[in-house]
């Protein structure tokens, strides 16, 4: 018996690995964060599966119903929206898994970061912009935030921030990072990225606050950098004429003309 840990991805239904929706189909056990996983992939479960909405149930709880399939040497599916590194709660979960010696496997899912540049159609890291991306968060109601991860602090590296749980504090957000990234820094905020209702709101450090909807309080990401002006980046080295490189050698000097002769690719 395992518990397979699977990112059920940002919303879409079809944004699920296919080792996710096999391992799902395979699992007469389905335990999934309600909040955010869509209905939709709860479809992948095979024909009376125990379905369990975990959304009001505490650690305990959970635990305890993994344990009962476990005595039952049932196999369970634990889904989680996005992927499973970030913000889902699989660690705690895992330790005590580890602790009772239940066997456990994680198949990563779509982040809502990704799906929200998608829905941008943005690439986060622009030669000469930024090369970095910070997944990040604002202290919440039930979450502080270590020490030294301040939204100033990562603003100093100018990198691309994809601001989680965050929504609700934007008047924060914009107050902390508008002196580093200049007032007329872009921002863009995704609302449920990859759902029927996605929305995307564009603008400024200097306007964002004014162009959301009061209807967007949760499920959203904020995104804030020059990368997301799309222009005034440089092109990669990457399909440059010039530069030697492993798979386009420039001449029959450059180190990788013989590599890539020998073994076909290119
Ligand atoms: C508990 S965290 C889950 C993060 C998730 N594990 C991931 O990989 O993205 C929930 C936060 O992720 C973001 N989020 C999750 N799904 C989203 C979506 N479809 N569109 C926009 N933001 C989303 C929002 O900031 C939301 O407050």
């Amino acid at each position: 018996m395992t518990v397979h840990f699977i990112g059920a991805g940002p919303g879409a239904a079809d944004l699920l690995t296919l080792r996710g929706r096999d391992l799902i189909a395979a699992c007469p056990v389905c335990l999934y964060a309600g909040s955010l996983v869509p209905q939709a992939v709860l479809a992948h479960c095979p024909e009376g599966a125990k379905i369990v909405n975990t959304a009001s149930m505490d650690l305990d709880q959970i635990i305890a119903a993994i344990q009962r399939a476990h005595e039952a040497g049932k196999d369970v599916a634990r889904l989680h929206s996005g992927d499973l590194s970030v913000w889902s709660a699989m660690g705690e979960q895992m330790r005590r898994l580890r602790a009772l010696k239940i066997p456990v496997s994680v198949t990563p899912g779509v982040p809502s970061f990704a799906a929200a540049a998608a829905a941008l159609g943005a690439e986060l890291t622009l030669p000469g912009l930024a090369q970095s991306v910070v997944l990040t968060r604002t202290p919440g109601r039930a979450s502080s935030m270590p020490e030294g991860e301040t939204l100033t602090a990562f603003a100093a590296t100018g990198a691309t921030l994809a601001i989680h749980l965050s929504i609700q504090n934007l008047p924060r957000v914009v107050a902390d990072l508008t002196p580093a990234y200049g007032a007329d820094c872009p921002v863009a905020i995704v609302f449920r990225a990859s759902w029927p209702d996605e929305k995307i709101i564009r603008g400024t450090l200097a306007d964002i606050a004014s162009r959301v909807p009061e209807d967007v309080t949760r499920t959203a990401l904020i995104l804030v950098g020059r990368a997301l002006a799309g222009e005034g980046f440089d092109e990669s080295c990457l399909y440059s004429t010039d530069y030697d490189r492993r798979y386009r050698p420039q001449s029959a000097e450059s180190p990788w003309a013989g590599w890539q002769e020998d073994t076909g690719n290119g």
